[in-house]
């Protein structure tokens, strides 16, 4: 039987890629889970959709509009379910967005807001359900930062800074939450076929060019991430590092730093092209 049969979950980011991904293969897998996003009307459709298919037998759905942002609407998303659902075993802070260019091109607003939703969303998830937890004594926060948490990568600063952050605090947060039966795991995903590079605002690069790159990388599908996620989430791995491109790039970072950073360097030039106003 699945360990996650019955369990409560709240999904942050839950209307698309890979959080809708983890929302479906939980509720397939037996969990109740609150499928949380700033995209309503999308959100309340991903929901529909699994309780459709599932038809109740296995897991359930339900959609709630939440900007991560807003820290009151975080705290009042997981008291609403902990007080309707009786407990949260699960809590992804999965909700993101990117920003691309470089850090001469990008300004003040760009950094506050990448900051604000991978980082402060993650935060605030995080500042709402780990007293709950353990209050509990039991409980898993899964927090989605990025390879670009674990290596350094040109055009995307803001990003890289936020990831870096959230591989950070969940690192620190899984050392104090071991002796009080909280589980924090960061998932570190490389490219996963997602809509978040067609989303993503971009300051003076070619998105058309951007995309181009992007598609040549080797990727896999949201679902087969989701795959991943869980599979970590059940052995309680730290950091989940998913993509064999993403594992090769983050032995090399700790084999040898320099190393990782001259071939990034190679990524500089591909992104230099992509410059509009050079
Ligand atoms: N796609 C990739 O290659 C990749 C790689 C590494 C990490 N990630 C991370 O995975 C996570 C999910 O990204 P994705 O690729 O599935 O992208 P996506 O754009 O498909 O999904 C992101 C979801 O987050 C929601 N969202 C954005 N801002 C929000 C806010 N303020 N409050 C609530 N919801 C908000 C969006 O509406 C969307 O449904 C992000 O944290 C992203 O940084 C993605």
């Amino acid at each position: 039987m699945s360990i996650f049969r019955d369990r409560v979950a709240i999904v942050t980011g839950a209307g698309s890629g890979i959080g809708k991904a983890v929302a479906e293969a939980l509720c397939q897998k037996g969990a109740k889970v609150v499928l949380a996003d700033y995209k309503e009307e999308t959100v309340k459709a991903v929901a529909a959709a699994i309780n459709m298919k599932t038809g109740g037998k296995t897991g359930s759905a339900q959609a709630v509009r939440l900007d991560v942002t807003d820290y009151d609407a975080v705290k009042k998303t997981v008291d609403d379910t902990v007080n309707t659902l009786g407990r949260l075993d699960y809590m992804f802070n999965n909700a993101g967005i990117a920003v691309g260019g470089e850090v001469r091109d990008t300004n003040i607003d760009d950094w506050r807001a990448v900051l604000n939703v991978n980082l402060f969303g993650v935060i605030h998830g995080v500042d709402a359900a780990y007293p709950v937890m353990v209050r509990q004594g039991f409980g898993h926060i899964v927090n989605t930062a990025s390879i670009e948490g674990l290596v350094a990568f040109p055009g995307t600063a803001a990003y890289v800074a936020s990831k870096h952050a959230v591989v950070g605090l969940s690192n620190t947060l899984r050392i104090e939450g071991r002796e009080l039966g909280v589980k924090v795991s960061a998932v570190c995903p490389g490219h996963i076929k997602t809509a978040i590079f067609n989303d993503s605002k971009m300051v003076n690069i070619d998105r058309k060019k951007v995309l181009e790159m992007v598609a040549k990388i080797p990727g896999i599908t949201p679902e087969e991430c989701a795959r991943e996620i869980l599979k970590g989430v059940e052995k309680n791995t730290g950091v989940i590092v998913i993509t064999a491109l993403a594992k090769i790039l983050y032995m090399l970072q700790r084999l040898s730093p320099d190393l990782a950073m001259k071939l990034m360097s190679l990524d500089m030039k591909r992104m230099r092209n992509a410059r509009i106003k050079k």
